[in-house]
């Protein structure tokens, strides 16, 4: 795993965690407890996709839970919701409060004087909305419906960048960046989910999902958006010329004063 460390003028020593689909994280962990962030993003991907053979999706993960529990003994913690995070319902998002997580499922939060904000996946949006026609159901099936016809709940977002403090966006979606946000006046948005484009060759990734091939948004900082590379390396995603990645986003004075 690559430790990437960016200065940048944030007001907070921030760790981006993104992709972890589920995995083992000693390694996570054991970086986060050496660089001490004064917060912990969770930038969605953190379980894996698919219906749980019994019980609740967040209680039959193998890693995401005890992880989201274990970044709370380092640093608040403040989760946004990918695409993988689809079936997660209420109960999931209390059972992840439980371990002193923020669940930021479109909404934000005040942290000292950051706003910390979530813009869900529209694949979480969407089957929220199916999910209403089945009330006693906690993981109705089957679920269809084009994902490149979803679209993330940006209703709450004109409220968020109004605000006078500084604010940080976990977006999943790097697609996003352009379709709905680069235009927005928030200082800082925190994305994931392109696991580095897979494959990259000569400083590039060769595919994405939501942008294809030769996507733009994979790694590293494009003006106020920083993605991560993620930290997944699983059979189900093939990696090649790209470690998984943990980003760290270290308030420039505080870098230089400590160098
Ligand atoms: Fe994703």
């Amino acid at each position: 795993m690559q430790e990437t460390i960016y200065e940048l003028s944030v007001p907070l020593m921030t760790a981006l965690v993104a992709d972890l689909h589920d995995q083992p994280y000693s390694e996570v962990l054991r970086s986060l407890r050496n660089h001490k962030p004064d917060i912990i993003c969770v930038a969605g991907d953190f379980t894996h996709g698919g219906f749980p053979s019994s019980g609740l999706k967040m209680e039959s993960t193998q890693y995401a839970l005890s992880f989201l529990q274990e970044c709370t003994s380092v640093a608040p913690v403040f989760v946004s919701l990918g695409n993988h995070e689809w079936l997660l319902c209420e109960q999931d998002l209390a059972v992840i409060r439980s371990t002193g997580a923020a669940v930021l499922e479109n909404s934000f939060v005040r942290y000292q004087n950051v706003l910390i904000g979530g813009l869900t996946s529209a694949r979480f949006t969407a089957y929220r909305t199916f999910r209403g026609g089945f009330p006693s159901e906690t993981y109705p099936r089957p679920f269809l419906s084009d994902t490149k016809k979803m679209k993330p709940d940006l209703s709450w977002l004109n409220a968020f960048e109004a605000l006078p403090e500084y604010k940080i966006l976990l977006s999943h979606h790097p697609e996003y960046y352009t379709a709905y946000l680069q235009d927005r006046k928030i200082n800082l948005i925190l994305s994931g989910h392109a696991h580095g484009g897979q494959i990259r060759l000569f400083g590039h990734g060769i595919f994405a999902p939501g942008q294809g091939l030769q996507p733009k948004y994979t790694s590293g900082i494009h003006q106020n958006l920083v993605i991560s590379r993620g930290l997944s390396n699983t059979a189900l995603v093939p990696r090649l010329f790209n470690p998984p990645e943990l980003v760290y986003l270290v308030p420039a004075n505080q870098q230089s004063s400590e160098s």
